[in-house]
């Protein structure tokens, strides 16, 4: 006899099925973005104290005027935590209401925990799952591709996507290659679902681990073969810039139109392309593959130099206060990096599904649109935790003192709209050091002093210099 049960509910004969979830397929759209930089700067005259180069030549093969580098007491966690509170400032949600954090990082400040449970727990985030994700320059695209496939299911609705790095840490600053590439940053997205179309359209994931030593950070558990060859330490990045230079021209045209073409578009629909920050003779060399103008390629690798992780959502952030996104736009992300591993993906801004804030910043909201505001956390603990917030916390437990609130956010609650619905807890974010010349420069002689973390700077400097 033929058994007419449903092969999915054989199972459980005798007992009731468990509820199914429905299947359709949510969109996965941006909401929030944010970004934090260290106020120190290292220039590339500043550099030319530390390793034989000057401003000409690293202008010329890179575009990197200047980076950022952690104070003593930044990390990558208070980093990424940071940016995070600005994104979700910026999109109104509530850290009670994030379901995932992903942290992209290659310079975590412990393999466990991850940085992702910190800033969790930093955040009050109550309800999350986190974990770090280790794919190099290319970690952030994997991050927000993993946030939207959960979205995309129904198994999470809010995610915080976060790339953060605090690179200084780990380069060799006895090797002009590579010290004069890195920085450190973080930036952040949040990621939410709606039944609005648009959103995360396409994105292809990629690595050809046969090129793992071009682009290296050995740990305490790398192969004591790999350590004693003389060209490799632990902690300490290593390059071979040709090499990755050309890896890195290879695939950044590639992966973005893959990732159109799964989303039935082609590079001339593109608004904005943003590729991770390398170099800026690779940033161009994308507008050459897809055979775009090159002002669709967004760069602010002169100012940031290459932050890895935390490079594409820096840019992204910039982008958007520079009104250089606006609703309606396709726009592409594009990393590539150590593994090797690249990753490419393609997004439609719809307006529709973005909160009034996040409208203000691209431009005037549509007629008809309906402003959205965040209700008030109905646990007393959690709103206890969130208020906690507003003390502003770095990864050491010290206290920070509350900066003022945006103007914008005064004159919203002035006007009784709700900017962030959970009253000035997230108003917190918006304490970035100001930005590009305004920022504050430290001199050369007090930089031992500034990187404790590091040798002092005598033992940086090559022995013809010292
Ligand atoms: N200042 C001055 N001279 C330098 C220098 C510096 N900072 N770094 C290297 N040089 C010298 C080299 O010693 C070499 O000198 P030589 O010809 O006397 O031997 C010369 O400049 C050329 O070096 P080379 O390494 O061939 O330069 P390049 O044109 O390949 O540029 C990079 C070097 C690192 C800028 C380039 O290869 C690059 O950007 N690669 C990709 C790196 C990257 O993006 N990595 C991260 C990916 S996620």
């Amino acid at each position: 006899m033929i058994d007419t049960i449903p092969r999915s509910r054989r199972l459980f004969r005798g007992r009731a099925a468990p509820a199914r979830r429905p299947r359709a397929l949510r969109y996965a759209h941006v909401i929030g973005w944010g970004m934090e930089v260290p106020s120190q700067v290292l220039s590339n005259s500043d550099l030319e104290a530390i390793v034989e180069t000057n401003d000409e030549w690293i202008t010329t093969r890179t575009g990197i005027k200047e980076r950022r580098i952690a104070a003593q007491r930044e990390t990558t966690t208070s980093l990424a935590t940071r940016a995070a509170q600005k994104a979700l400032d910026l999109a109104d949600v509530l850290p009670s209401a994030i379901d995932l954090i992903i942290v992209a990082t290659a310079t975590p400040e412990h393999i466990f925990p991850s940085t992702a449970s910190l800033v969790q727990d930093y955040l009050g985030a109550t309800n999350a799952g986190a974990f770090d994700l280790s794919a190099a320059c290319s970690g952030f695209v994997y991050g927000v591709d993993m946030a939207v496939s959960k979205i995309q299911t129904g198994t999470v609705n809010t995610a915080l996507v976060i790339g953060a790095e605090t690179l200084s840490r780990v380069v060799d600053w006895t090797d002009r290659g590579t010290c004069i590439l890195f920085g450190d940053g973080a930036g952040a997205v949040v990621l939410q679902g709606s039944d609005t179309p648009g959103g995360v359209l396409g994105s292809v994931l990629r690595s050809d681990g046969s090129g793992w030593d071009m682009l290296t950070l050995p740990t305490a558990n790398s192969r004591e073969t790999y350590l004693q060859d003389g060209a490799h330490q632990q902690g300490r990045i290593y390059m071979d810039g040709r090499g990755v230079f050309r890896f890195a021209t290879r695939v950044i045209g590639e992966s973005i139109r893959d990732a159109l073409t799964q989303a039935g578009l082609t590079p001339d629909d593109l608004t904005l392309v943003i590729p991770h920050q390398a170099n800026q003779r690779i940033i161009d060399h994308a507008a050459k593959a897809l055979k775009i103008p090159e002002d669709r390629v967004y760069s602010n690798v002169a100012r940031y130099g290459n932050t890895s992780a935390a490079s594409i959502p820096i840019a992204l952030a910039e982008a958007v206060e520079e009104e250089r996104i606006k609703p309606g736009d396709i726009i592409a992300l594009v990393g590539f990096g150590g593994g090797l591993s690249w990753a490419g993906d393609g997004h439609r801004v719809d307006c529709r599904a973005l909160p009034p804030v996040v409208l203000a910043h691209l431009g005037p909201p549509p007629g008809g649109l309906r402003l959205r505001r965040s209700a008030p956390p109905a646990d007393p603990q959690v709103a206890a935790a969130d208020a906690a917030l507003a003390d502003d916390v770095d990864s050491h437990g010290a206290r920070l003192p509350a900066p003022p609130p945006r103007a914008d956010q005064q004159v919203a609650r002035r006007e009784g709209r709700g900017v962030a619905g959970n009253g000035g807890v997230l108003s917190q974010c918006f304490t970035s050091p100001p930005l590009g010349a305004n920022a504050p420069r430290f001199p050369l002689s007090a930089a031992a002093k500034r990187y404790p973390q590091m040798p002092p700077i005598p033992q940086l400097l090559p022995p013809r210099c010292a």
